[in-house]
């Protein structure tokens, strides 16, 4: 096992009607607090009328229409509106977009030269507004992690890693997941599978805590992933499911043991250049990857057949490739595709995708460094 840290101080409140404890998550300090929100699915849910009603002790202002994958733009209006109003707290309520901008706005407040510089310059963060969530959409994990995606343009950049980008708490109630409409909730489920993947199926170092945790939140998605879809109001699917995708990326499964997230640089790009939903872009580049690097992850694909598809017999090549076919099975019965042609995409976008992604590839992606540009062009086009 590799050396490690680990720190988590976010406080999650999970469960049905824990919402009426956010007045006393909130500091008595706080004065005024921004209400950051999505495209409007919070006012028609009525969740931000409650929300308001349960914070009317508080000054409240608000900033709503965060759209997926959060530009820069948008959110720098959001940082002016913080600074002219001297907000002292953030409360983002919604999914992976409005919380990751609710972080990069939390930054920008403090950043003396161009916020755009934590991203693209690796500047370091100065200091943060604190800020909590209402988790809306069970996906990314970002409400008990310290990244955020931020999009100028075509551009899509990752930062994060400052323990000041933790939210001081974050309230996951899964009854307010359904409302969700079947693609986000497909979309939800894949994203916590590969964010799993990501950490799990890369090279045996010995992790075993680590491996079976990853094996108990995949087979829960597996478990849970169809009754979330067929089952509306179903409590027990939902709380397992959002427990999940938390779990998938609040870090603990991903101490001590290497980490790929290729899928996910190249993923990035297919979401700025085609605007393809985030998830939606790693069922597509996943399955071919895995193909791509079986040799590389010999030991963890054979260990994901058995423990996790319960793949026994046969020949090691056969089982990783019945487990590469399960997983994509999965992805499609949930609704979400894994070949490009169902997005219209051909070989000379794949081109266009690998030259958006040279500055990347030129430094390899991947746990081995080993995909350049003719493994990922490779690799896409064995998803068309
Ligand atoms: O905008 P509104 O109107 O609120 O509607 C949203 C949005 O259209 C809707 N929605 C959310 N909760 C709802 C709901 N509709 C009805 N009922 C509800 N309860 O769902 C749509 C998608 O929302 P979004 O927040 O964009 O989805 P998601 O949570 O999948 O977030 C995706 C973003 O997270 C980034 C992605 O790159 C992308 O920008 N990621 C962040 C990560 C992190 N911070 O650790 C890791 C991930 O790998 C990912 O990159
Ligand atoms: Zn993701």
């Amino acid at each position: 096992m590799n050396n490690f840290e680990y720190y988590n101080p976010v406080k999650i409140v999970f469960g049905k009607d824990q919402l009426t404890k956010l007045p006393e998550l909130i500091s008595p300090n706080a004065k005024k607090i921004m209400l950051t929100y999505g495209g409007g699915s919070v006012i028609k849910t009525g969740l931000l009328d409650k929300i308001k009603n349960s914070l009317s002790d508080y000054q409240l202002i608000e900033f709503g229409g965060i759209l997926p994958n959060p530009q820069y733009d948008k959110l720098m209006q959001g940082v002016e509106l913080a600074k002219s109003e001297q907000v002292d707290f953030l409360l983002a309520v919604g999914g992976g977009s409005v919380i990751d901008g609710t972080k990069f706005m939390a930054a920008a407040i403090h950043h003396p030269t161009d916020p755009w510089n934590m991203l693209a310059k690796r500047e370091a963060i100065v200091d943060t507004t604190a800020f909590g969530c209402v988790l809306t959409l069970p996906a990314t994990g970002s409400e008990m992690n310290a990244f955020s995606v931020v999009s100028k343009g075509n551009e899509k950049i990752g930062f994060g890693g400052d323990p000041r980008l933790y939210a001081k708490f974050s309230i996951l109630d899964p009854t307010i997941t359904y409302t969700l409409p079947e693609k986000q909730l497909g979309n939800g489920i894949v994203d916590a599978f590969v964010h799993v993947t990501e950490q799990y199926l890369t090279q045996d170092i010995n992790t075993p805590i680590q491996d079976r945790m990853a094996e108990g939140i995949l087979k829960t998605l597996i478990e849970e992933g169809p009754k979330v879809i067929e089952l509306k109001d179903d409590y027990d699917s939902r709380a397992n499911y959002m427990w999940a995708t938390t779990c998938a990326l609040n870090g603990l499964i991903g101490v001590g043991v290497i980490h790929d997230w290729s899928t996910h640089m190249i993923g990035h790009n297919l979401t700025a250049l085609y605007g393809i939903d985030h998830a939606r872009t790693l069922a597509l580049v996943l399955p071919s990857l895995l193909r791509y690097q079986k040799e590389s992850k010999k030991h963890k694909l054979l260990m994901f057949a058995k423990n996790v598809w319960g793949i026994e017999g046969k020949t090691p090549e056969q089982r990783i490739e019945m487990a590469i076919n399960k997983t994509e099975d999965f992805f499609n019965s949930l609704g979400v595709p894994t070949k490009l042609k169902a997005y219209k995409l051909d070989e000379k976008d794949i081109d266009q995708l690998i030259e958006s992604l040279a500055p990347i590839l030129q430094t390899g992606l991947g746990e081995n460094r080993d995909i350049n540009a003719i493994k990922a062009k490779e690799i896409l086009m064995g998803a068309l």
